[in-house]
């Protein structure tokens, strides 16, 4: 097949990347702005595979994303470019409404205008797949709920609410003029090349340097932990066998509070680091409490019995091992992250291109 991964320079869709070079015989086309957030250092080893190319394109650039879909000829879209962040969504949401909706709305565009030229065959074999959040469903009151498919839409940060809108953008493209989409809905997701701003990088980073590890209000914010791998393989599956014009939900059945996750990153690091910083004895005497971000969720579960019973996809990793995994890659891959946090990261990039 010929695919096309949007935002395959960033944490999750550069595993998509990975995982379908290793693989699969597909060809993929990257398609990534490159914000902040994009870092082709996470495709190492990767960029002179005969199966992949990279095309640096803002996907609210209509145009160029119309003229490379019908240069590269896709049997599927894999659609992950987003800005991700919902603390930056709080600080700064435009981002967040121009990349997320008018973004998703130019691709289904550019999408449908090539779609249209296809034979029937090959209209009925083509895939959008929109990659979505847990976070469009809001917040789970009682401890026994899950969301599910039918679950209502109640988004509660800008971050939430431009991807809510996004998925219905491609649903209606579907269901009005017959593009095949899927949506998958996942839930939090963890793992390696996962930018230092999120709450697993962040913590792990902080106790190497001694710095205080934040923790939001009392962190007992629950989410359903997922290995990025996992994912991957997850979309994987999905893009290649699930039914048009449905949703999947993915999760990985580990629901855990934040503090719980920050105290695990520490039994970790107390066992794998014996010189630590400051003298310390314990990386848990690092936990900070700080003021909670505002409309901040308190539990969010996935139910993924669909993905499951219909395409017989579960996860390989628990939380203990992927978590332990995580920790040992951040420990062996000091400078992937180190670049990022002193810039070079972006000037290197620069240098690259020549601009
Ligand atoms: N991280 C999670 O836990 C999680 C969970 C569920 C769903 N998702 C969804 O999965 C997708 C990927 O998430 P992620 O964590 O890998 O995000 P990320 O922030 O790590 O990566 C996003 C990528 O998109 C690119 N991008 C941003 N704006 C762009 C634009 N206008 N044009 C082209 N490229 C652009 C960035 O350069 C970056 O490479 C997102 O749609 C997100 O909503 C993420």
């Amino acid at each position: 097949m010929n695919i096309i991964i949007t935002g395959g320079a960033g944490f999750i869709g550069s595993s998509v990347v990975r995982h379908l070079i290793d693989a699969t015989n597909d060809n993929v086309l990257n398609i990534d702005k490159l914000t902040y957030a994009g870092n082709l250092a996470s495709l190492a080893g990767y960029e002179d595979s005969a199966q992949y190319q990279f095309a640096q394109i803002d996907i609210c650039d209509q145009a160029q994303l119309t003229k490379t879909l019908f240069d590269f000829k896709p049997d599927a879209i894999m659609h992950l470019a987003a800005e991700s962040h919902v603390d930056r969504s709080i600080d700064g949401p435009a981002a967040f409404m121009q990349t997320n909706i008018i973004g998703t709305y130019n691709l289904l565009e550019a999408s449908k205008a090539y779609w249209l030229t296809l034979t029937a065959k090959q209209q009925q074999n083509f895939r959008f797949h929109h990659i979505s959040t847990d976070e469009v469903y809001g917040d789970l009151d009682s401890p026994e709920d899950l969301f599910t498919e039918k679950t209502s839409y109640q988004p509660s940060s800008p971050y939430s609410a431009s991807k809510a809108a996004s998925d219905h953008l491609v649903r209606a493209w579907q269901r009005t003029y017959g593009l095949p989409t899927i949506i998958t809905n996942c839930s939090n997701n963890y793992g390696p090349y996962h930018f230092p701003e999120k709450l697993i990088p962040l913590v792990i980073i902080n106790a190497l340097h001694g710095k205080p590890l934040p923790i939001y209000g009392t962190g007992q914010q629950i989410r359903d932990w997922l290995y990025v791998e996992d994912h991957a393989h997850a979309l994987v599956t999905v893009m290649k066998q699930g039914n048009i014009g449905e949703t999947y939900n993915i999760g990985g059945h580990n629901e855990k509070t934040n503090l719980e996750v920050v105290n695990s990153i520490c039994d970790i690091l107390n066992m794998e680091i014996t010189e630590k910083p400051n003298a310390i004895k314990d990386f848990k005497k690092l936990i900070t409490y700080v003021e909670d971000r505002p409309g901040h969720d308190l539990r969010y579960a996935i139910d993924a019995s669909k993905i499951q019973v219909k395409l017989n996809w579960v996860p390989k990793e628990t939380f203990e091992t992927g978590l332990r995994k995580t920790v040992l890659w951040y420990l062996e891959n000091r400078k992937w992250w180190q670049d990022i946090l002193d810039g070079s990261y972006q000037t290197e990039r620069l240098g690259l291109q020549g601009t």
